[in-house]
C-alpha cells in the first residue's frame, strides 16, 4: 500500500452548528450524496433534547446511535471522507471540542434566519486556536433569511474570520430561484420539493451578462448581477492558502433538507479541503508520511452493555500505517498492546479492519487501558498536544450516598473522568471530591451511569464556584503566597496541578491584578 498516496486521498472533517441549524440533516445529505448511503433518514439523530434532560433511556438510546454515527467514512471521487460526528446537545461541547483535534477542517452551519448563535462562536473559538480550515454552508435558504450581504457581515464579525462568498442565493424565502455557484461559474436552479434522492442539475453558465440569463430565472436576473457585481467588488477573488491557514471561510447557500446547495459543497470540499497536516507532539512535530504509526485517542466511549465494562476508544491515526494485531507502544502506560479487533467506521456501519491510514479513525476495544490523550507509537515516547480539557463553568460537590459501595464509586468517577465526562477536582480546603463540567445535563448523566455500570451512587452538595483555572508561575515566593492566602479556593485536578477556584469574575480579576507572575489558563494545556 502506498502510504503517500493514501494521506493525499484522505479527507477528516467535522460538521459543527449551533443545534437546530442543520447539522444532522446537512451530514445525512453529504453521505448521500457521496454515495455512502442511499435514501436519506438512514442517519438518526443523535441529538438529546432539552426536554429529554430526565429521560435517561433517551440518553442511553442516543448513546447508542452515537457510537454508530461517531465516524462515517466513505469513499467519493478517489477520495477516502471521513465524518466525525459531534454531539448535538450543546452540554455536550466538550466532547465536540475534542473531536475538533481530530479533524483535518470543518464545515460550519448556520441557519440563515438565526445567523451567528452562541455555540457557533464557541466552536469557532476552538478552531481559531487550531487554525482549522473553515466552510460555511448558510443553511435554510427556502426559509425567509437574513440578507445574505448583512450574514456575511455577521460571520466576519462574529467568528472572526475573513469570508469569500463561493455560491450567491437568488431571490429568498418562498420565491427561492436557486443560487449562482462562482466556483465552478454554474446556474443551480432551486425546484422546491423536499427530495431523499441526489439530483441537483446544475447549469453551466459562465457569462451572467448574457440575456440567456433572464430566460432561467427571469427579473431575478438584474439583482443577480447587481449582487454578483457589488461582491466581486468587496471580496477579493478566492485564494485557497488563506483557507487553508484558516484565515479565510469559503461560504456557499443552500437548503439541506431540499438537497439544495449540497452537491456544490461536496464537490469544492473535495478539491480544496486538506489532507491530513502534520500533528504537533511535546517534542516534535509528526509529519503524516512517516513510516511509524503514531496516533492519539481523542474519545472514549463506553460499552452499551452494562455487564461488560469494555469500552470503545478512538484512535486518530497521525503517521504511518496501523496494522491488525501488531503491538504498538502505549506511552503513558509504557507497555505494548496489540489489537486483535480494530473497529473502522463505514458509512453508520463498524467493520473489522486489517490497516489503517493517516486521518483514519480506527475504534480499539479496551478494557480501562485508554484515557483521553493517550498516545500510541512504535516505541518513540511523544505526547500529542491540542486535546485539552476546558474550564469547567458548572460545579457540585460529590458525596458517597452508599457507603457501602465507596471502592465502586471511586472506580466509576476515575472511569467516567477518563472517558472525559467531567472533570474531578480535589478541595485543598477540605479534601472534599468537585465535579466540574460545562453542561448540566453530564450530573445526570455522571448519576445515572455510576449507579448502572457501576453499581454506585452518589450526590450532590452545591458548591458557588465561577470558573477553575490552571495556575502556573515562575516566581515560587508569589506562587507559595498566593496558595496560602487563598487556600480556601486551591485545588487540584486529577494530575494534582494546582488549580484556583474563582467564585466570581471579580475575584478572578482581583487574582489576576494582584497576582501579576502567575499565569492563569482556561485550558489544561499549556
Ligand atoms: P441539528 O443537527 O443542527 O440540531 O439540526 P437538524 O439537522 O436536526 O435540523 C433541525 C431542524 O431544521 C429539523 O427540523 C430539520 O428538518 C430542519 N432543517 C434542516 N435543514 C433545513 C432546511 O434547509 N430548510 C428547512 N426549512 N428546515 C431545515 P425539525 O422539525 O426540528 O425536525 P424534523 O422533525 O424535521 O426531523
Amino acid at each position: 500500500m502506498d502510504l503517500k498516496k493514501e494521506v493525499k486521498r484522505c479527507r477528516t472533517f467535522a460538521v459543527i452548528a449551533h443545534p437546530d441549524a442543520g447539522k444532522t440533516t446537512l451530514t445525512e445529505k453529504l453521505l448521500l450524496f457521496g454515495g455512502a448511503i442511499h435514501v436519506a433518514g438512514a442517519v438518526k439523530s443523535n441529538k438529546i433534547r432539552k426536554t429529554a434532560t430526565s429521560d435517561f433511556m433517551e440518553i442511553e438510546r442516543q448513546r447508542g446511535i452515537s457510537v454508530a454515527t461517531s465516524v462515517m467514512g466513505f469513499e467519493y471521487n478517489d477520495l477516502r471522507i471521513n465524518i466525525l460526528d459531534t454531539p448535538g446537545h450543546e452540554d455536550f461541547a466538550e466532547d465536540t471540542y475534542r473531536t475538533l483535534s481530530a479533524v483535518d477542517s470543518v464545515i460550519i452551519v448556520i441557519d440563515g434566519a438565526k445567523g451567528v448563535e452562541i455555540q457557533t462562536r464557541r466552536l469557532m473559538e476552538v478552531c481559531r486556536m487550531r487554525k482549522t480550515p473553515v466552510i460555511v454552508f448558510v443553511n435554510k435558504l427556502d426559509r425567509p433569511g437574513k440578507d445574505p450581504f448583512d450574514l456575511l457581515d455577521e460571520i466576519e464579525i462574529e467568528l472572526k474570520i475573513g469570508v469569500r462568498p463561493l455560491s450567491w442565493p437568488i431571490g429568498e424565502g418562498f420565491s427561492l430561484k436557486g443560487v449562482y455557484n462562482l466556483y465552478e461559474k454554474k446556474l443551480n436552479l432551486f425546484s422546491g420539493d423536499v427530495k431523499s434522492y441526489v439530483a441537483e442539475d446544475m447549469i453551466a453558465f459562465d457569462d451572467i451578462s448574457s440575456s440567456e440569463l433572464e430566460d432561467y430565472i427571469g427579473d431575478y436576473a438584474g439583482k443577480l448581477r447587481e449582487d454578483i457585481d457589488l461582491l466581486e467588488g468587496v471580496y477579493p477573488a478566492f485564494d485557497v492558502h488563506p483557507y487553508l491557514e484558516g484565515d479565510l471561510a469559503p461560504v456557499f447557500f443552500g437548503s439541506a433538507l431540499n438537497n439544495f446547495g449540497v452537491q456544490e459543497l461536496l464537490n469544492c470540499f473535495c478539491q480544496i479541503a486538506p489532507y491530513p497536516c502534520p500533528c504537533p507532539t511535546d517534542v516534535r512535530e509528526v509529519s503524516p508520511f512517516e513510516e511509524k504509526l503514531t496516533g492519539f485517542i481523542f474519545k472514549i466511549h463506553a460499552n452499551m452493555d452494562p455487564n461488560h465494562r469494555n469500552r470503545l476508544a478512538f484512535l486518530k491515526i497521525c503517521s504511518g500505517t496501523f496494522e491488525r494485531n501488531t503491538p504498538y507502544y502505549h506511552v503513558r502506560l509504557g507497555k505494548s498492546l496489540k489489537f486483535s479487533s480494530p473497529n473502522a467506521f463505514l458509512a453508520d456501519k463498524r467493520s473489522i479492519v486489517d490497516e489503517a491510514f493517516p486521518g483514519d479513525i480506527v475504534g480499539l476495544h479496551d478494557a480501562g487501558n485508554f484515557k483521553i490523550g493517550d498516545t500510541l507509537t512504535e516505541g518513540e515516547i511523544l505526547r500529542f498536544k491540542g486535546i485539552p480539557n476546558f474550564s469547567p463553568e458548572l460545579f457540585r460537590y460529590v458525596e458517597n450516598a452508599d457507603p457501602m459501595k465507596s471502592k465502586q464509586l471511586a472506580k466509576g468517577l476515575d472511569q467516567l473522568m477518563d472517558e472525559g465526562v467531567a472533570q474531578l477536582f480535589i478541595s485543598s480546603l477540605n479534601g472534599r471530591k468537585i465535579v466540574g463540567t460545562v453542561g448540566m445535563l453530564q450530573f445526570d448523566v455522571i448519576q445515572y451511569r455510576l449507579e448502572h455500570e457501576y453499581g454506585a451512587k452518589c450526590k450532590y452538595e452545591p458548591i458557588n464556584l465561577y470558573k477553575a483555572c490552571w495556575i502556573e508561575s515562575t516566581n515560587k515566593a508569589q506562587m507559595d503566597d498566593f496558595k496560602k492566602r487563598k487556600h480556601t479556593q486551591m485545588a487540584t485536578d486529577k494530575h494534582g496541578r494546582d488549580v484556583f477556584l474563582a467564585d466570581s469574575p471579580y475575584s478572578l480579576q482581583m487574582a489576576q491584578e494582584k497576582f501579576p507572575d502567575i499565569k492563569f489558563y482556561f485550558t489544561s494545556e499549556f
